[in-house]
Formats: structure tokens, C-alpha cells, sequence
């Protein structure tokens, strides 16, 4: 199996409601290697370039105001299979319908608030790493 890197965001319902440590732990526990990670404050253009492939949907708009309502932390996740795992470990992005044992099950709040994102690819995961990272960043 590749070892492959993925991207994650810890977003602001979790971080606003101390969860950063948990969620970490979540990621730690299942393998996943922490190779780079900061914790940033997005304005509303970066989180629009972010999101740029849903600014069509309905959601878009709510979407950013709340990605840019407080911090959130970013990083680079290392392993095996680094892209399915964080998304299986995740959950749906509906908390309501996430599996037991997953990040949006346990902390996820509802659709919109539902506390981490990932990549979905590997081409995504390339784009979102360097979106926030440089590559002297990534030194785990
Ligand atoms: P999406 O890429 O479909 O989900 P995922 O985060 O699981 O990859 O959607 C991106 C984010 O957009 C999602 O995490 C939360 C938000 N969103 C809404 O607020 N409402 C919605 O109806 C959908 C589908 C997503």
C-alpha cells in the first residue's frame, strides 16, 4: 500500500469548543503521522479559494462565513493509505449519518458544523497541501 500524504482541517465548531486535543488523538491513534500543522485564522478570500470547487452550491456562502468565524487548524497527515483512511475515520460529512467510533460522530454537530475536513483525492490532497503548506513546513 502508498504511503500517501493527506490534508485535514480541524474547523471552528471543534476548535471553539476545545476539541483540538481529541480530535488530534483520533488522528494519532488510527496511524496517521503528523507531518506539518498550524493554526491559522482564514479571511473570507483564502476560504473562498479553498472551497472555490462548491461556488455553485446553495451552501457556499454559509460555508465560508463559517469557516472564517474563528481558528481552525490545518495539517499535513502522512501514511498508508493516508486519503481513505482520514475519510473513513471522519465519518459522513453528515454527523447524523456518521459511523460509530468516527471524528463527525463523536464531535460532529450537524451538517455544516460537523468539525474536520479531508481530502477526498489524491490530485485534492495535492492542492490542499500546498494551499496552506511549503514544503519546508512538512517537517515530521
Ligand atoms: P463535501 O465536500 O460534500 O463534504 P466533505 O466535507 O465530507 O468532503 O462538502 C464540503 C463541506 O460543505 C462539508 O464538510 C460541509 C459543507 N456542506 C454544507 O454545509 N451543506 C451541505 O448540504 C453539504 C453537502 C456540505
Amino acid at each position: 500500500m502508498a504511503i500517501e500524504k493527506t490534508f485535514s482541517i480541524i474547523k471552528p465548531d471543534a476548535v471553539k469548543r476545545g476539541l483540538i486535543a481529541e480530535i488530534l488523538k483520533m488522528i494519532t491513534d488510527s496511524g496517521l503521522k503528523i507531518k506539518g500543522m498550524k493554526m491559522i485564522h482564514m479571511d473570507r478570500a483564502q476560504a473562498e479559494g479553498f472551497y472555490a470547487v462548491h461556488k455553485e452550491r446553495p451552501f457556499f456562502g454559509e460555508l465560508v462565513d463559517y469557516m472564517i468565524s474563528g481558528p481552525v487548524v490545518v495539517s499535513c497527515l502522512e501514511g498508508e493509505n493516508a486519503i481513505e483512511k482520514y475519510r473513513v475515520l471522519m465519518g459522513a460529512t453528515n454527523p447524523a449519518q456518521a459511523a460509530p467510533g468516527t471524528i463527525r460522530a463523536a464531535y460532529g454537530l450537524d451538517i455544516q458544523n460537523n468539525s474536520c475536513h479531508g481530502s477526498d483525492g489524491p490530485d485534492t490532497a495535492k492542492t490542499e497541501v500546498a494551499y496552506f503548506f511549503n514544503d519546508d513546513e512538512l517537517v515530521g
